[in-house]
C-alpha cells in the first residue's frame, strides 16, 4: 500500500513543516562534505515552494543532546540549501519560542524558513508530546522527507506525525521504492559489501542477509573481529573483543548456509593511524603485534572486485578502511570506482560511504544513493521504521 504523498495535499497558502534529513557529514573545519542529503531534499521543498506553501523546515544535525553546540548551528547549510534553490532560505537560531514564531508571521506564500537544530532541545530525541506540540503548532501540514531518520521515533518524526495531517515526501517515497524493489525481486547474483567499524551495529542484518544475498564481502574495521574470530592475530587493530563469539557464530552460520561470506586476505597495516604513519602490505594472519589493520589490501581488492564483476545487483553500507585519513581511504575508493563502471544495480547506504563515494568522483554512476545509514540498515533488516510506520496509507476507491 502506498502512503500518502505531498502531491495528495492541498498546500497553496498552507504552512507546511518538512521534516528533512539535513544530517550531512562534515570535516575538521566544519565544512560540508557530502552533498547527497541536501540534493536528495531539493524536490520537496522545490516542489512545495512552487506550489506556494509557507515551507518551515526542520532537521537534526550531529548529536548535541540537548544542547545548543555553536559547531552544529545550521547557518552553513541554510546557505548550501539556498545556493542550490536559488532562493532565499531565512533561519532562526531558536528551534521553538518567540524568535522562530515572529520568523513565521513574516513568511510569505512559496517562501522558505529553516529551524535551528531541532537536538538543541532537549523534546526531540525524547519524543517530548510537548515538544511535538510545539512544532505542530506551527504548522498546518507535517511532511516526512527524512528516510535518514526514519528510525528515529523522535518528537519531529513520530510525535508530530500524531498531531498534524501527514505525508510523505518524495524523497522518502523514492527511497522505499527503490530499496524495497532491490530486496524483494532483485537480479542476481546480489552481492552485500559491508564495512564500517563496529560488527555489534550489523549483526542482525548479516543474519537476514544470509538468507538474501547470493555473496557477502566484509571489509573495515568489523572484518578484525571475524579475522579474530578466526584466530588471527590482529596486533593492536581495532577488534570489538566482545562480540568475537557472535562472529564466530555468524561464520558458522554461514558455512552452514552455504553463504559466500568473504573477509580481506590481506590488509594496509600501520604503525599509527596517521597519514605519515609507517605502512605496509601484510597478509591479514601477519600482523605485527604493534601495528594494525587500516584499510584492505591489494589482493582483497581484486578478490572483491572479481566478486563484484559477476554481480546483478550491489548494496553496500560501510567503509572498507579509516577513510578520514586519505592513506586508508583508497580501498573504498577503488572498489568505488570498479562499482561504478560496472552495469549493475547499486545501491549505497551511510553518511561515511557515500562522502568517499562522491569524493571518489562517481556518485552520479549509481544507481542509488540512500539518505539512510541506520535506517537504510533497518530497512534491509526488514525492521519496522517506526516514522515510517505512522504516516497514513493512501485510500484508493
Ligand atoms: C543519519 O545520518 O544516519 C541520520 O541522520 C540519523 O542520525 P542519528 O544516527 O544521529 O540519529
Amino acid at each position: 500500500m502506498r502512503k500518502v504523498s505531498v502531491k495528495d495535499l492541498e498546500v497553496k497558502g498552507k504552512r507546511v513543516l518538512v521534516r528533512v534529513d539535513l544530517n550531512v557529514t562534515l570535516d575538521r573545519e566544519g565544512n560540508i562534505i557530502e552533498k547527497n542529503k541536501i540534493l536528495s531534499a531539493l524536490p520537496t521543498i522545490k516542489y512545495l515552494a512552487d506550489k506556494e506553501a509557507k515551507v518551515i523546515l526542520v532537521t537534526h544535525l550531529g548529536r548535541p543532546k540537548g544542547e545548543a553546540k555553536e559547531e552544529l548551528r545550521l547557518d552553513s547549510v541554510a546557505r548550501k540549501l539556498a545556493e542550490l534553490l536559488g532562493q532565499p532560505i531565512y533561519k532562526t537560531d531558536q528551534v521553538v519560542g518567540e524568535e522562530p514564531r515572529e520568523a513565521l508571521e513574516k513568511l510569505k506564500d512559496g517562501e522558505i524558513l529553516l529551524l535551528e537544530n531541532l537536538r538543541f532541545h532537549p523534546g526531540e530525541t525524547k519524543n517530548d508530546p510537548e515538544f511535538a506540540r510545539q512544532l505542530a503548532e506551527m504548522a498546518d501540514l507535517y511532511v516526512n522527507d527524512a528516510f535518514g531518520t526514519s528510525h528515529r521515533a523522535h518528537a519531529s518524526t513520530e510525535g508530530v506525525a500524531r498531531i498534524l495531517p501527514s505525508a510523505a515526501g518524495l524523497n522518502l517515497e523514492r527511497e522505499v521504492k527503490i530499496m524495497s524493489e532491490m530486496l524483494e525481486n532483485p537480479e542476481r547474483p546480489l552481492i552485500a559489501l559491508l564495512g564500517g567499524t563496529k560488527v555489534a551495529d550489523k549483526i542482525g542484518l548479516i543474519e537476514h542477509f544470509m538468507g538474501v544475498v547470493d555473496v557477502l564481502l566484509i571489509g573495515g574495521g568489523m572484518a578484525n573481529t571475524f579475522l579474530k574470530a578466526k584466530g588471527y592475530n590482529l596486533g593492536r587493530s581495532f577488534v570489538e573483543d566482545d562480540k568475537v563469539d557472535e562472529a564466530k557464530r555468524l561464520l558458522e552460520l554461514a558455512e552452514k548456509n552455504r553463504v559466500k561470506m568473504i573477509l580481506p586476505d590481506d590488509v594496509i597495516a600501520a604503525s599509527e593511524p596517521s597519514e605519515d604513519s609507517n605502512q605496509r602490505i601484510v597478509a591479514a594472519g601477519s600482523i605485527p603485534d604493534d601495528w594494525m589493520a587500516l584499510d584492505i589490501g591489494p589482493e582483497t581488492l581484486k578478490r572483491f572486485c572479481e566478486e563484484l564483476e559477476n554481480a546483478r545487483t550491489v548494496v553496500w553500507n560501510g567503509p572498507l578502511g579509516m577513510i578520514e585519513i586519505e592513506a586508508f581511504a583508497q580501498g573504498t575508493k577503488e572498489i568505488a570506482r570498479f562499482i561504478a563502471d560496472l552495469p549493475v544495480t547499486s545501491v549505497i547506504g551511510g553518511g561515511d560511504v557515500v562522502a568517499a563515494v562522491e569524493s571518489a568522483g562517481v556518485a552520479e554512476k549509481m544507481t542509488h544513493i540512500s539518505t539512510g545509514g541506520g535506517a537504510a540498515l533497518e530497512f534491509w533488516e526488514g525492521k519496522n521504521l517506526p516514522a515510517l510506520a505512522l504516516l497514513p496509507e493512501k485510500v484508493t476507491a
